[in-house]
């Protein structure tokens, strides 16, 4: 049997990496000005309760129309996005409830 026992140093650079050098980066890519287009188009239709599963950073929730949708149910699995998403669901009107997860 192989057993891989990491640096500590090495894991300390993944961890910086995953939990805040990939989220920020996400912000800083997925904003442009096609995107902000499409998340109008597409999660503007949104109604009743939602699940957002991968919601990542929370780029969308500015984007949910607050007349036709709930609630948000957000599935996610890294800590770093959840982070991000979590400052963004307290500027939304609506309950966001957030699930650090695999689908
Ligand atoms: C490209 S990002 C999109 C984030 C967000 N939906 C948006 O439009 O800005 C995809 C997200 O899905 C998450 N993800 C990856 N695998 C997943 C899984 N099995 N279940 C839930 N989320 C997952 C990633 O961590 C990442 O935050």
């Amino acid at each position: 049997m192989l057993v891989i026992c990491p640096d500590f140093r090495e894991l300390h650079a993944v961890g910086l990496f995953v939990d805040r050098i990939f989220p920020c980066c996400c912000d800083k890519v997925m904003t442009d000005k096609l995107m902000q287009r499409e998340r109008r188009d597409s999660v503007g239709r949104a109604t009743s309760r939602v699940v957002e599963i991968g919601i990542g950073t929370g780029l969308n929730l500015p984007f949910y129309d607050s007349e036709n949708v709930t609630g948000v149910i957000g599935i996610e699995p890294a800590p770093g996005m959840l982070c991000r998403a979590r400052r963004r669901a307290a500027e939304v009107p609506f309950t966001v409830d957030f699930h650090q997860a695999g689908a």
